[in-house]
């Protein structure tokens, strides 16, 4: 198992994104509602944060609610959402007094005034916070996230001219570091629409750890693996 002193840790990348994956099977595996495994998966993403900003990451990005995540039962939507308001509401003065600094990212005009006003307060407590920046998606799809920059495009006069940078400024993380490693626990191997275009040259990791049973110690031998890869985008 990975255990670093702090010195001899491998070099930590600026920005990890993370596929929250694997709350359902953790449930259905102990034979207790959907909605405790989410339960579960709000503790790890505590824990995630808590050692991403003590490690030294600069940009930690959640998966937490995908555009094709409505398709799932009513109960199950409003129980995430609710438990979200929970722990944002619950963790906020710790992640303000750890300097982290909240945001998030995805489209919220399907968010009841309760879910907006809690997001809303979270990111303006914390915003003016210099430690860990910590992304949360939302209602988030990568493919919707690219449609809405490309429609936000054609009603200007730039679309001729515009760059790759350009383009990436007006999706949701703007100019914010494009994701160094990308990371799926959960045993799934796919991109389930996060990020499609910040992971052009993303490092992969993937684990079979279910996300509730996901330790900072599987976050530290992600960022090991990480550090193991030579990195080219397509150089020499
Ligand atoms: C991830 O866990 C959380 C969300 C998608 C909201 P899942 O609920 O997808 O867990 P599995 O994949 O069914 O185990
Ligand atoms: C991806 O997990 C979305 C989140 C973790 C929020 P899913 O469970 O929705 O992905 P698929 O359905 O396995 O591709
Ligand atoms: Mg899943």
């Amino acid at each position: 198992m990975a255990d670093f002193s702090a010195k001899e840790r491998p070099a930590v990348p600026q920005h990890v994104a993370v596929i929250m994956d694997g709350n359902g099977r953790w449930a259905e595996q102990r034979g207790i509602p959907k909605y405790k495994g989410h339960e579960a998966g709000m503790d790890a993403m505590i824990e995630i944060v808590r050692h991403a900003s003590n490690i030294g990451v600069k940009h930690l990005t959640v998966y937490a609610f995908s555009t094709e995540n409505w398709k799932r039962s009513m109960e199950e939507v409003s129980g995430i959402f609710q438990l979200l308001i929970l722990y944002v509401n619950r963790e906020l003065e710790e992640l303000h007094r750890n300097k982290v600094r909240v945001d998030v990212l995805g489209d919220w005009t399907p968010f009841s005034k309760q879910v907006t006003s809690a997001l809303n307060r979270t990111i303006d407590l914390t915003k003016n916070n210099a430690g860990l920046r910590f992304h949360i998606a939302l209602n988030y799809g990568a493919r919707a996230e690219i449609l809405m920059a490309a429609k936000k495009l054609a009603g200007t006069e730039r679309y001729q001219d515009i760059d790759e940078a350009g383009f990436a400024k007006l999706l949701y993380m703007g100019d914010m570091p494009d994701p160094d490693l990308l990371i799926r626990p959960g045993g799934e191997q796919r991109i389930s629409n996060f990020l499609l275009w910040q992971t052009a040259y993303s490092e992969l990791v993937f684990s079979d750890v279910l996300w509730p049973d996901y330790t900072p110690q599987e976050f530290d031998k992600a960022i090991e693996a990480f550090a193991a890869r030579g990195r080219r985008f397509g150089g020499r």
